[in-house]
Protein backbone atom coordinates (compact mmCIF):
# COMPACT_ATOMS: atom_id res chain seq x y z
CA UNK A 1 0.00 0.00 0.00
CA UNK A 2 1.27 3.46 -0.86
CA UNK A 3 1.84 5.42 1.87
CA UNK A 4 0.03 9.10 1.76
CA UNK A 5 3.18 11.67 1.11
CA UNK A 6 0.92 14.30 2.97
CA UNK A 7 -1.02 13.35 5.14
CA UNK A 8 -2.86 16.77 6.60
CA UNK A 9 -3.23 17.32 2.64
CA UNK A 10 -6.38 16.51 2.97
CA UNK A 11 -7.38 19.73 4.23
CA UNK A 12 -6.41 21.39 0.73
CA UNK A 13 -9.31 19.59 -0.70
CA UNK A 14 -11.29 20.33 2.70
CA UNK A 15 -11.97 23.69 1.66
CA UNK A 16 -15.86 23.97 3.05
CA UNK A 17 -14.59 26.09 6.39
CA UNK A 18 -16.07 29.44 6.28
CA UNK A 19 -14.71 32.53 8.04
CA UNK A 20 -16.31 35.33 8.42
CA UNK A 21 -16.02 38.87 8.43
CA UNK A 22 -17.34 41.27 11.18
CA UNK A 23 -20.21 43.93 10.57
CA UNK A 24 -18.46 46.44 8.25
CA UNK A 25 -20.19 49.19 10.74
CA UNK A 26 -19.77 48.53 14.33
CA UNK A 27 -20.70 52.03 15.59
CA UNK A 28 -20.40 50.45 19.13
CA UNK A 29 -16.78 49.84 19.13
CA UNK A 30 -14.45 52.86 20.04
CA UNK A 31 -11.13 51.33 18.71
CA UNK A 32 -11.07 53.51 15.40
CA UNK A 33 -11.37 51.78 12.32
CA UNK A 34 -7.83 52.44 10.88
CA UNK A 35 -9.26 50.14 7.21
CA UNK A 36 -12.64 52.03 6.56
CA UNK A 37 -11.23 54.04 4.40
CA UNK A 38 -8.62 52.18 2.60
CA UNK A 39 -9.56 49.56 -0.59
CA UNK A 40 -11.22 46.39 0.23
CA UNK A 41 -9.02 43.67 0.95
CA UNK A 42 -9.33 41.20 -2.09
CA UNK A 43 -11.00 38.11 -0.35
CA UNK A 44 -14.05 40.66 0.99
CA UNK A 45 -15.49 40.34 -2.89
CA UNK A 46 -15.99 37.48 -1.99
CA UNK A 47 -18.36 37.48 0.67
CA UNK A 48 -21.96 35.88 0.48
CA UNK A 49 -24.64 36.61 2.75
CA UNK A 50 -25.50 34.16 5.27
CA UNK A 51 -28.16 31.95 4.85
CA UNK A 52 -29.60 32.69 8.27
CA UNK A 53 -31.29 35.81 8.78
CA UNK A 54 -30.34 35.21 12.33
CA UNK A 55 -26.89 35.43 11.39
CA UNK A 56 -24.72 38.07 13.30
CA UNK A 57 -22.57 38.74 10.36
CA UNK A 58 -23.29 40.25 7.00
CA UNK A 59 -21.26 37.98 5.17
CA UNK A 60 -19.76 34.54 5.16
CA UNK A 61 -15.84 34.24 3.30
CA UNK A 62 -14.80 30.62 2.04
CA UNK A 63 -11.36 30.20 4.11
CA UNK A 64 -9.99 29.50 0.87
CA UNK A 65 -9.79 33.41 0.24
CA UNK A 66 -7.54 34.09 2.77
CA UNK A 67 -5.06 32.38 1.40
CA UNK A 68 -1.99 32.98 -0.90
CA UNK A 69 -2.76 33.36 -4.77
CA UNK A 70 -0.18 30.47 -4.98
CA UNK A 71 -1.85 28.74 -2.58
CA UNK A 72 -5.54 29.30 -4.11
CA UNK A 73 -3.76 28.52 -7.72
CA UNK A 74 -1.88 24.79 -6.29
CA UNK A 75 -5.60 23.85 -4.67
CA UNK A 76 -7.52 24.93 -8.19
CA UNK A 77 -5.46 22.26 -10.18
CA UNK A 78 -6.07 18.48 -9.45
CA UNK A 79 -2.80 17.34 -10.74
CA UNK A 80 -1.03 19.91 -8.06
CA UNK A 81 -3.53 19.81 -5.18
CA UNK A 82 -1.80 17.01 -2.64
CA UNK A 83 -5.18 16.56 -1.30
CA UNK A 84 -5.74 14.37 -4.10
CA UNK A 85 -2.72 11.82 -2.87
CA UNK A 86 -5.11 10.92 -0.27
CA UNK A 87 -8.14 10.72 -2.62
CA UNK A 88 -6.03 8.30 -4.52
CA UNK A 89 -5.33 5.93 -1.54
CA UNK A 90 -9.11 6.24 -0.41
CA UNK A 91 -10.03 5.10 -3.63
CA UNK A 92 -7.23 1.96 -3.37
CA UNK A 93 -8.89 1.41 0.00
CA UNK A 94 -11.99 1.12 -0.95
CA UNK A 95 -11.98 -2.31 -3.02
CA UNK A 96 -9.58 -3.36 -0.73
CA UNK A 97 -10.89 -6.64 1.09
CA UNK A 98 -9.74 -6.66 5.27
CA UNK A 99 -11.08 -7.97 8.22
CA UNK A 100 -12.37 -11.56 9.35
CA UNK A 101 -15.81 -10.83 7.11
CA UNK A 102 -13.72 -11.16 3.68
CA UNK A 103 -15.34 -8.19 2.49
CA UNK A 104 -14.51 -4.32 1.12
CA UNK A 105 -16.34 -1.36 1.35
CA UNK A 106 -17.46 -1.81 -2.33
CA UNK A 107 -19.11 -5.00 -1.70
CA UNK A 108 -21.76 -3.57 0.36
CA UNK A 109 -21.82 0.15 -1.23
CA UNK A 110 -20.87 -0.68 -4.67
CA UNK A 111 -19.33 2.63 -6.61
CA UNK A 112 -18.68 5.39 -4.43
CA UNK A 113 -19.05 7.85 -7.22
CA UNK A 114 -22.81 7.38 -6.71
CA UNK A 115 -23.35 5.67 -3.47
CA UNK A 116 -21.29 8.24 -1.37
CA UNK A 117 -22.08 10.73 -3.96
CA UNK A 118 -23.42 14.12 -0.88
CA UNK A 119 -23.05 11.78 1.56
CA UNK A 120 -20.53 13.93 3.30
CA UNK A 121 -22.06 16.97 3.26
CA UNK A 122 -24.78 15.88 6.00
CA UNK A 123 -21.89 14.77 8.61
CA UNK A 124 -21.91 15.13 11.64
CA UNK A 125 -25.13 13.14 11.36
CA UNK A 126 -27.02 11.51 14.14
CA UNK A 127 -26.82 8.02 14.74
CA UNK A 128 -29.91 6.12 16.04
CA UNK A 129 -27.85 2.92 17.64
CA UNK A 130 -25.51 5.16 19.96
CA UNK A 131 -27.93 7.77 20.34
CA UNK A 132 -24.82 10.65 19.14
CA UNK A 133 -24.45 12.47 16.99
CA UNK A 134 -21.12 11.07 14.63
CA UNK A 135 -18.96 12.29 12.22
CA UNK A 136 -17.54 10.70 8.81
CA UNK A 137 -14.43 9.02 10.71
CA UNK A 138 -16.84 7.35 13.35
CA UNK A 139 -19.30 6.52 10.59
CA UNK A 140 -16.18 4.73 8.79
CA UNK A 141 -15.15 3.18 11.68
CA UNK A 142 -18.42 1.93 12.68
CA UNK A 143 -18.91 -0.01 9.51
CA UNK A 144 -14.91 -1.08 10.12
CA UNK A 145 -15.51 -2.64 12.82
CA UNK A 146 -18.88 -3.79 12.60
CA UNK A 147 -19.29 -4.60 8.48
CA UNK A 148 -15.87 -5.67 7.50
CA UNK A 149 -15.19 -7.50 11.24
CA UNK A 150 -11.23 -5.26 10.58
CA UNK A 151 -9.73 -2.97 13.36
CA UNK A 152 -10.93 0.48 13.13
CA UNK A 153 -8.59 2.77 11.85
CA UNK A 154 -6.78 5.31 14.28
CA UNK A 155 -7.85 8.84 13.82
CA UNK A 156 -5.27 11.02 12.27
CA UNK A 157 -4.00 7.54 10.49
CA UNK A 158 -2.75 7.78 6.78
CA UNK A 159 -5.92 4.99 6.28
CA UNK A 160 -8.57 7.04 8.01
CA UNK A 161 -7.71 10.28 6.36
CA UNK A 162 -7.48 8.98 3.30
CA UNK A 163 -10.62 7.13 3.08
CA UNK A 164 -11.96 10.32 4.54
CA UNK A 165 -11.27 13.03 2.11
CA UNK A 166 -11.71 9.84 -0.68
CA UNK A 167 -15.48 10.13 0.51
CA UNK A 168 -15.85 14.28 0.98
CA UNK A 169 -14.46 14.26 -2.40
CA UNK A 170 -17.86 12.77 -3.83
CA UNK A 171 -19.59 15.76 -2.31
CA UNK A 172 -17.26 18.44 -3.69
CA UNK A 173 -18.91 21.55 -4.39
CA UNK A 174 -21.96 20.30 -2.97
CA UNK A 175 -23.49 22.99 0.10
CA UNK A 176 -23.30 21.68 3.55
CA UNK A 177 -26.49 19.85 4.51
CA UNK A 178 -25.88 18.71 8.43
CA UNK A 179 -29.42 18.11 10.20
CA UNK A 180 -29.66 20.83 12.74
CA UNK A 181 -33.43 19.59 14.05
CA UNK A 182 -34.69 16.68 16.13
CA UNK A 183 -32.12 15.22 18.26
CA UNK A 184 -29.52 17.39 16.32
CA UNK A 185 -30.99 20.66 17.39
CA UNK A 186 -27.85 22.12 19.11
C1 LIG B 1 -21.66 -5.60 4.95
C2 LIG B 1 -22.02 -4.38 4.25
C3 LIG B 1 -21.18 -3.14 4.46
C4 LIG B 1 -19.82 -2.97 4.27
C5 LIG B 1 -18.82 -4.04 3.87
C6 LIG B 1 -19.53 -1.57 4.52
N1 LIG B 1 -20.67 -0.92 4.86
FE1 LIG B 1 -20.85 1.10 5.15
N2 LIG B 1 -22.83 0.85 5.58
C7 LIG B 1 -23.50 -0.36 5.56
C8 LIG B 1 -24.85 -0.14 6.04
C9 LIG B 1 -25.95 -1.20 6.19
C10 LIG B 1 -24.95 1.24 6.35
C11 LIG B 1 -26.12 1.98 6.93
C12 LIG B 1 -26.93 2.58 5.86
C13 LIG B 1 -27.91 3.56 6.43
O1 LIG B 1 -27.71 4.03 7.55
O2 LIG B 1 -28.84 3.89 5.72
C14 LIG B 1 -23.65 1.82 6.01
C15 LIG B 1 -23.38 3.18 6.11
C16 LIG B 1 -22.18 3.76 5.72
C17 LIG B 1 -21.95 5.19 5.67
C18 LIG B 1 -22.96 6.26 6.03
C19 LIG B 1 -23.94 6.47 4.90
C20 LIG B 1 -24.97 7.51 5.24
O3 LIG B 1 -26.01 7.52 4.56
O4 LIG B 1 -24.78 8.32 6.16
C21 LIG B 1 -20.67 5.36 5.27
C22 LIG B 1 -19.95 6.68 5.06
C23 LIG B 1 -20.10 4.04 5.06
N3 LIG B 1 -21.05 3.11 5.33
C24 LIG B 1 -18.80 3.81 4.68
C25 LIG B 1 -18.26 2.54 4.57
C26 LIG B 1 -16.85 2.31 4.35
C27 LIG B 1 -15.80 3.38 4.20
C28 LIG B 1 -16.69 0.96 4.31
C29 LIG B 1 -15.39 0.20 4.18
C30 LIG B 1 -14.41 0.46 5.21
C31 LIG B 1 -18.02 0.35 4.49
N4 LIG B 1 -18.93 1.35 4.67
C32 LIG B 1 -18.27 -1.01 4.45
C33 LIG B 1 -23.02 -1.56 5.13
C34 LIG B 1 -21.69 -1.83 4.83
Amino acid sequence: MPSVRYPLAFAAVATLALAVSPRAQDTSSSTPRVQETSERPAWQEHGIKPQSPDSPFEEVVSGLYFRSKETQAMQADDFNNPGFLAVEQGEELWSKVDGAAGKSCASCHNDAASTMKGIAAAYPKWNEKLAKPVNLEQRINICRSGALKAEPWAFGSPELTAMTTYIRNQSRGMPVAVKVDGPMTP
